[in-house]
């Protein structure tokens, strides 16, 4: 993969606009978690990454920086209401998080849908390079792949979901779910996090399309389409050096000091998103409170949500839930000065998100359905003190790595009481022993790793030789 120039296309640009102190518009690296597989510090140069920039109208210019050269794709309000809001997570989102909540279905949605995947491939034909490795990523462009095929059949293209692929029973409900499908196989490869979701598409294939997917590649119009499973991760090392700088460590003193020096500090860290399971967790750390086993000043709760798709019903009711718990517990057990909850809602700078993982004792991760849940990696890459504990819901896709964690079922609540009061209770070289398996775990596959075996998989070494230059 020494050669050919790789294109990376996301819905999204890893960078966010900002507005410099003199009034000039800036971009910067995406806030809020740490890392994202967006970041992918790819080695093959030069790198062009095609997205969209987050805003509607023209796109942005963005300068090429480091190696790596941007190129925006405009959408409108109204494809960003249709495309981005409706179709893809109004639609899609929820129907492949196990329709957690109900998908809705409108045609004007699918005809936006068609239409943004139309202009992101015909962005992506005219800046990739000839024979260059172009890499599509997620739910928004799943027909991008076959429509760049017919545009650019010189290409090389490989896909991966980040999100779960769901069983045959909820994809078929989907009105064009052939569509979807045909556009998916026009990848030479297409990746999932977990050998489940991978499994869900080739029986997606046989009840949707006819197409016989066995085991090995899936034929089509005389092609051959490879599925794989890459679980992603988190840049380690970048995660590690910044949870071990003295800005942090000294932040992370800082926290505990003005929580009160509790002797347990509870850290959950999401998008304000319902498959997150939030609601589930609040719950059950309610019943704890009103049970009185988690006493103040002893043990508390900081809960950090950060903003997301805000215009779409779901998630603005989603906030309103959720704050009405954080505001009962609160009421109903609070005291003056001590607040049951540490309730923030806002997206927090790098710094601050690693120093609360530095200063937690359990990080709760409850997710519903959860392709994969980056937080949870990267608070075992930022505890490279070798402390603090893991709660991990089962249905999130690191459970299947990260199986040192205390695992649990978030719609189970007494068994999600149990298993905090146990990690909470644990002696100290028990919780070690689980950090230190976690850590070799993230450690031995981060993000580098997950981009290296996806590339080589797309293009074998032998097969890169014989490509144009
Ligand atoms: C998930 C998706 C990503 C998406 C991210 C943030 O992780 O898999 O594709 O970018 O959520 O969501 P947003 O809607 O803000 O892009």
């Amino acid at each position: 993969m020494q050669r050919r120039s790789l294109v990376v296309v996301t819905n999204r640009l890893p960078f966010d606009e900002s507005v410099a102190p003199e009034g000039a518009f800036d971009w910067q690296h995406s806030s809020g978690v740490l890392v994202s597989p967006r970041h992918a510090h790819l080695r093959e140069a030069p790198v062009t990454w095609v997205g969209w920039s987050g805003h509607a109208g023209p796109p942005p210019e963005l300068p090429d920086t480091r190696g790596l050269r941007v190129r925006a794709v405009p959408l409108s309000e109204e494809e960003i209401r249709y495309h981005y809001e409706g179709y893809a997570n109004a639609t899609l989102w929820p129907l492949y998080h196990d329709a957690v909540e109900h998908p809705t279905h409108h045609r004007r949605w699918w005809e936006a849908y068609q239409r943004v995947n139309r202009r992101f491939a015909a962005r992506t034909a005219e800046v990739a390079a000839p024979g260059a490795v172009v890499w599509i990523q997620d739910y928004h462009l799943q027909l991008v792949p076959a429509l760049l095929r017919e545009l650019r059949p010189d290409l090389t293209v490989g896909f991966f979901l980040h999100i779960p692929f769901p069983p045959p029973e909820l994809f078929m409900r989907l009105p064009r779910r052939a569509e979807i499908l045909h556009g998916l196989l026009g990848a030479d490869l297409v990746g999932f996090q977990r050998e489940r979701s991978a499994r869900n598409f080739r029986l997606a294939i046989a009840d949707a399309c006819g197409i016989e997917a066995g085991q090995g590649p899936v034929r089509v119009d005389g092609r051959q389409v490879r599925t794989g499973v890459f679980p992603v991760s988190v840049d380690t090392p970048a995660v590690a050096a910044l949870a071990e700088a003295p800005e942090v460590r000294a932040r992370a003193a800082q926290i505990r000091e003005d929580l009160g020096r509790p002797r347990t500090v509870l850290l959950s860290v999401d998008r304000m998103d319902y498959t997150k399971g939030i609601e589930h967790r609040l719950k059950a750390y309610r019943e704890l409170v009103a049970d009185d086993v988690l006493t103040a000043p002893d043990t508390v709760f900081v809960q950090v949500t950060v903003p997301s798709r805000e215009r779409v019903d779901h998630y603005e009711r989603l906030r309103e839930r959720v704050e009405r718990e954080v505001g009962r517990i609160n009421g109903e057990y609070g005291r003056v000065g001590a607040a049951r909850v540490h309730y923030l809602s806002r997206p927090l700078d790098r710094v601050e998100v690693a120093a609360l993982y530095r200063a937690a004792d359990v990080l709760l991760v409850t997710p519903l359905r959860d392709g994969m849940n980056l937080v949870a990696k990267e608070f075992v890459a930022a505890r490279t003190d070798g402390g603090g504990a893991l709660l991990l819901s089962e249905f999130a896709g690191a459970a299947a790595e990260l199986c040192d964690a205390y695992l649990v079922n978030p719609h189970d609540t007494a068994g999600m009481k149990r298993t905090l009061l146990a990690a909470v209770g644990a002696d100290a070289a028990e919780n070690r022993r689980r950090m230190a398996a976690m850590r070799a775990q993230v450690t031995g596959h981060d993000l580098h790793a997950w981009a290296e075996l996806f590339l080589e998989a797309l293009v074998p070494p032998a097969a890169d030789l014989a490509a144009p230059r």
